[in-house]
């Protein structure tokens, strides 16, 4: 295998509890990659040979982010709900259906070609790792052909047949087909299994039954809770152990009582308050209780159409009482625990090569700079892509 020194970097970002707190920072930083790996850190000073050498000029290198929140197989546009929503009109998980329809008509080359640009968008802006949900076909060949297209893209698939119930079912019966043969066709797809867990959509019963139906098939479960709404959904996840439930906007100090005990992870959507007007999730809270808070974009048509993790990082620290670093470390480090990902989210000899350069000196120009395209090369499993 061939070895590289990527040497020059500015302010290195580790996430290594080894480097210095939070962030791991190494100044004037160099790293080997091999082959698909990182097997090199420090300070440039004390760098090994290697192979080859790429000098980065002073710019700053952080781990990739790592997006456990998305929804890219979709057709259809909903600008105009966007626009409606900004002069008042509320968000409802109703306009879900709205794309369902414009996803069942779309062709199989029609779907794949709009997820490889979202992640090529996603790529672009630092992205190295991204989760994917079906949950806009909602009948068991539209749900299996969804998750078989973002497994095209990532390993990182999760069956959402518990997104809302398609306008002509019945609840129960629906529930029997997502618990069912619709499961039994997204299982080889997926990796993981979610229900949005919300008035409107699913109640914590239908939730639990669908998590133990997925988790009988080798799923592990995930969340959508407390986006609209105060429920239970948050203390379901506790209580079953889940890595990580997300949205959480509305959280009791219950819901807030029970992530710090459970080690769940919030994972935090800004992307969605700043579409929906909605309050800000308040991380600063969740945080200073001993919650371990992740980011992640949300990218789907109606609540949340950013690609843009570095936007969420700004919106987190400018909105949401995160510090510069606390938003780094939970949109890259935080978002591979709520993956249940130890390869990824820091660079560390043995982890995935997966990083980002930035047209600037330092981390901090990710809030500081917000709205500028700061990512300058992005690179996974140590190839520049
Ligand atoms: O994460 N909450 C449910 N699902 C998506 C929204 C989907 C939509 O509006 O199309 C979400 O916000
Ligand atoms: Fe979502």
């Amino acid at each position: 295998m061939t070895t590289t020194l990527v040497t020059g970097i500015g302010e290195l970002v580790t996430n290594d509890p080894a480097r210095g707190p939070l962030l791991g920072i190494v100044p004037d930083a160099a790293l080997v990659v091999d082959g698909h790996h990182v097997a090199w850190v420090g300070p440039a000073a004390d760098a090994p040979d290697a192979d080859a050498r790429v000098d980065l000029g002073g710019r700053a290198v952080i781990p990739g982010f790592v997006d456990s929140h998305s929804h890219l197989v979709f057709a259809g546009d909903r600008g105009a709900e966007f626009a409606a929503r900004m002069t008042g009109q509320p968000y409802t998980a109703g306009g879900i259906r709205s794309t369902v329809a414009a996803t069942r008509a779309a062709t199989d080359e029609q779907l794949t070609s709009h997820v490889a640009a979202l992640v090529t968008e996603m790529r672009r802006q630092g992205t190295t790792t991204v989760e994917i949900k079906s949950g806009y076909g909602l009948t068991v060949r539209d749900e299996a052909r969804s998750l078989a297209i973002a497994r095209m893209f990532t390993e990182e698939t999760t069956y959402l047949g518990a997104h809302v119930v398609p306008a002509d079912a019945d609840p129960a019966a629906y529930l029997e087909l997502v618990t069912g043969p619709m499961l039994e066709a997204a299982a080889p797809h997926a990796r993981w299994i979610d229900a949005f867990c919300e008035r409107g959509a699913f109640d914590v019963d239908a939730a639990r039954a669908v998590l133990a139906a997925g988790a009988a098939q080798g799923l592990r479960g995930r969340l959508h809770a407390n986006q609209l709404s105060y429920g239970d959904g948050v203390r379901l996840a506790c209580e079953l152990g889940l890595p990580a439930v997300d949205h959480c906007t509305y959280l009791s100090s219950t819901d807030i009582a029970a992530l710090a005990d459970s080690g769940t992870i919030a994972t935090l959507l800004p992307g969605v308050e700043f579409s929906t007007r909605q309050p800000w999730p308040q991380a600063g809270r969740l945080l200073a209780a001993g919650v371990r808070v992740a980011l992640a974009s949300d990218c789907n048509p109606g609540s949340s159409y950013t690609s843009s993790m570095p936007f969420c990082v700004a919106l987190a620290v400018r909105e949401m009482g995160m510090s510069p670093e606390q938003a780094l470390y939970a949109a890259t480090a935080t978002g591979a625990a709520a993956l249940g990902r130890a390869d990824i989210g820091a660079l560390v000899v043995g982890a995935r090569a997966d990083f980002a350069v930035l047209e600037a000196p330092s981390h901090l120009h990710l809030s500081y700079r917000p709205g500028v395209p700061l990512v300058s090369a992005t690179w996974v499993g140590g190839r520049r892509t």
